[in-house]
């Protein structure tokens, strides 16, 4: 879907479809203004059937030949505007302009609270993200509509449509990195698994200008990486290690360091799961996901700093040659582990790769995982849970969380849980039972990190979702990308 923005006014353009967003507040002003050129409009006003109450939309037909319906959007009281507001009122237009399987499509942009280019690009990220379907493997005949080939933003102001423009572009350009980490997340673990992920990363790599280095198995037993070895250990693939550089600014500059989680299937391993919902361990790689989505984008917008992006990917499968409960196991940074649950692997590899997260020198790394089923149960998949030892990094992630509608909660690592996760024969366990089960993940990771800012962020619930949402789909959304993009920018 291809969008852009110009100088303009609803009636004088041609379009299948014209969504007019609506506040309370200047609601007479807007209908009075459009009443000449559109009276279908001011008829459906009068009907008194739409009042321009926040998160209200209804469509009407105009009779209109170049403009046959128009879609009014109720954003409620022009105060309350907010970037989630707006992106999630044109995620719903937008998912009312595929009903009618609309191509073209013409967007007023309204004059809110906020500064324009802000209120673009929010409005511009929802009418793109909102119609996703991981839909590669329907048959085509079923399918043949996708979504709108167009968007066209309008404001009568030249000056606006200028300002407009580039809050657009990246727009479209942070979209493309939700997009990336949707299908490589989403993906069955039959098309993405290690080195099909590894491949992808190459290419994205490439195309965005993104130094990429793929760790083999040999390399990665070099580096005693004992934790992905073992994890590896049942499965029929190889796993890798994805090493992307991005440099936006002097070489002087340490990194910013993104870890990803990349069990592209999680089965538990010996310590299997249960069938049911099983196939959704095809998304325990969602982290993997996000840290390529991220600095893809982060290299198409050009942004001032150094980024690097780590993955450790593998499957976990049971097997003869499986890892079980009750072996101890060294991991790169020389600490030994208990074996509680082979199903607790992800804490595993993300110890080696925090570790060799080091080697950067990194001024803050950031891990996004789809780590526990306890942070799940405990914030659902709305937010997802942070940990972390630095403050002014964590406070970083959440200002950007908030203003993404990303949302983090902070969760704590106090020393006291420790206890849980104690070994009778190692220096520390892979399982802390139940209670606290994020809490005494982020513990475990924290044995592994160097001398360094370090933040944890568990998406076990944010990245698997069990139904759609105005902007995002079922599955995989991408989550993280927009967060992190946000904070890099205002880093
Ligand atoms: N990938 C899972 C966590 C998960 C569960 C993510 C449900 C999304 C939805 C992780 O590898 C796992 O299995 N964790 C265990 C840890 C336990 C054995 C200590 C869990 O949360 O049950
Ligand atoms: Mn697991
Ligand atoms: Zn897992």
């Amino acid at each position: 879907m291809k969008v852009s923005v110009s100088a303009g006014t609803l009636s004088g353009t041609k379009a299948d479809i014209g969504i007019l967003p609506m506040f309370e507040d200047d609601y007479n002003a807007t209908i009075q203004s459009l009443h000449d050129d559109i009276p279908a409009l001011s008829l459906a006003i009068d009907s008194g059937d739409f009042k321009a109450a926040k998160r209200t939309q209804t469509l009407l037909y105009t009779g209109i030949k170049s403009m046959p319906r128009v879609v009014l959007i109720g954003l409620g009281a022009k105060k309350d505007a907010s970037a989630k507001e707006l992106r999630n009122a044109a995620g719903r237009a937008l998912k009312a302009c595929a009903a009618v399987k609309a191509k073209k499509v013409t967007f007023v942009l309204p004059d809110t609270s906020l500064a324009i280019n802000e209120a673009a690009q929010a409005l511009a990220e929802g009418a793109l993200l909102s119609l996703y379907k991981f839909d590669k493997y329907m048959s085509k005949e079923a399918n043949s509509y996708k979504q709108p080939e167009a968007v066209t933003f309008i404001h009568a102001d030249k000056k606006a449509v200028a300002e407009a423009k580039k809050a657009i572009e990246t727009a479209e350009i942070i979209s493309e990195g939700v997009t990336i980490a949707r299908d490589l997340a989403n993906a069955p673990n039959n098309e993405i698994y290690p080195e099909t992920l590894a491949k992808k990363a190459q290419e994205l790599g490439k195309a965005a200008g993104v130094k990429v280095t793929v760790l083999n198995k040999t390399k990665i037993a070099s580096l005693k990486m004992g934790g992905l070895l073992a994890v590896n250990q049942g499965s029929v693939r190889p796993p890798v290690f994805i090493v992307m550089e991005y440099n936006g600014t002097k070489a002087t500059e340490k990194p910013i360091v993104l870890v990803g989680k990349g069990v592209t299937f999680d089965s538990g391993g010996i310590s299997i799961k249960p069938g049911a919902g099983m196939s959704d361990m095809r998304l325990d790689m969602h982290g993997s996901a996000t840290v390529i989505g991220t600095i893809v984008a982060a290299a198409k917008l050009k942004i001032k700093r150094n980024i690097v992006a780590l993955v450790p990917a593998t499957e976990n499968m049971p097997d003869g040659g499986a890892y079980v409960p009750g072996d101890v196991i060294r991991l790169m940074n020389g600490k030994t582990v208990e074996i509680d649950n082979t199903d607790a692997e992800g804490r595993l590899i993300l110890g080696d790769a925090l570790t060799y997260a080091d080697r950067f020198k990194p001024q803050a790394v950031i891990d996004f995982a789809t780590l526990t089923g306890a942070c799940m149960i405990a914030l659902g998949g709305v937010t997802s849970g942070l940990m972390g030892n630095d403050d002014t990094l964590k406070a970083r992630i959440k200002a950007a969380a908030d203003t993404t509608a990303e949302y983090v909660c902070e969760l704590p690592l106090y020393e006291e849980y420790e206890e849980q996760i104690k070994s009778d024969y190692a220096d520390v366990k892979n399982s802390g039972g139940r209670p606290a089960g994020a809490i005494t993940a982020g513990l475990f990771l924290q044995h592994f990190i160097g001398d360094y800012s370090w933040a944890h962020i568990d998406i076990a619930g944010t990245g698997i979702q069990a139904k759609a949402t105005d902007i995002n789909p079922k599955g995989g959304p991408g989550v993280g990308v927009r967060m992190m993009i946000n904070m890099l920018q205002n880093w």
